[in-house]
């Protein structure tokens, strides 16, 4: 099962990611979350996204291929892997593709979290994630337990707390009206043609992601079972 988690920023791709790593026992592999882990050590690769992340670009291809290309040579990729923000270019296609020839494999599934780009300001300006684990919340959507407003119905920030952990949540930097525009100019251009490169495979199954979690989550499972 090697599955492309596909979607603008803000689709959902984080949200249904840990569910489905839940039922099939594979792990999710988050491009972006790696990368920002990376930002977090400040390694070579963290110095050199960070200030392109934080403006909405995208990472080089080299990079980001790298990145994938050793994380899933490890073990608990042996049964397959969830995709989640890569590949993102053709460019990450080929490399893909190939990765994946080398060992037998390919692309079993390509999700698409189908979202009209209007809906997705507010889910991006009002999320907040728990940056360990991934998981992220929105004031709105899906609040934390903890979650407190002031008189004017804003999130007080100390009330926004981990269900599980208990620790801080935190917004991500590129979570700003303008560098979603930047986020979207570059899924529109770069990203959206990738589904032209799986369709005739017949691997794309889109869901509609403009609905509640629910029921996207229920369009997910369906279209993880269908052939
Ligand atoms: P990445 O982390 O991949 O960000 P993204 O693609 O912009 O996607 P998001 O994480 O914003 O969206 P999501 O679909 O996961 O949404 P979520 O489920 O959290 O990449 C970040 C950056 O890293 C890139 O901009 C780039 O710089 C770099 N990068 C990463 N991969 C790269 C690559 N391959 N190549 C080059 N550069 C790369 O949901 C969002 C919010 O909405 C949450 O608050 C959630 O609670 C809420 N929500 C979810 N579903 C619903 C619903 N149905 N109704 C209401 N609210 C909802
Ligand atoms: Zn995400």
């Amino acid at each position: 099962n090697i599955l492309i988690l596909f979607g603008p920023p803000g689709a959902g791709k984080g949200t249904h990611g840990p569910k489905i790593e839940d039922l099939l026992g594979i792990p999710q592999l988050s491009t972006g979350d790696m990368l920002r882990a990376a930002v977090a050590a400040q390694t070579e690769v963290g110095k050199k996204a960070q200030a392109i992340m934080k403006a909405g670009g995208l990472v080089s291809d080299d990079i980001v291929v790298g990145i994938i290309r050793d994380r899933i040579k490890e073990d608990d990729c042996k049964f397959g892997f969830i995709l989640d923000g890569f590949p993102r270019t053709l460019e990450q296609t080929k490399a893909l593709d190939k990765m994946l020839a080398e060992e037998g494999a390919c692309v079993t599934k390509v999700i698409e979290l189908q979202v009209p780009d209007e809906v997705l300001e507010e889910r991006i300006c009002g999320r907040w994630i728990h940056k360990k684990s991934g998981r992220s919340y929105h004031v709105k959507f899906a609040p934390p337990k903890s979650m407190k407003t002031d008189s004017n119905g804003k999130p007080v920030a100390e009330s926004m707390l981990d269900d599980e952990t208990g620790e801080p949540l935190m917004q991500r930097p590129d979570d700003t009206a303008t560098a979603l525009v930047k986020r979207l100019a570059g899924y529109h251009g770069e990203t959206v043609p990738i589904l032209k490169h799986y369709e005739p495979k017949g691997v794309v199954k889109t869901v509609n992601a403009n609905q509640k979690m629910d029921g996207v989550w229920t369009e997910v499972l369906a279209s993880l079972s269908r052939k």
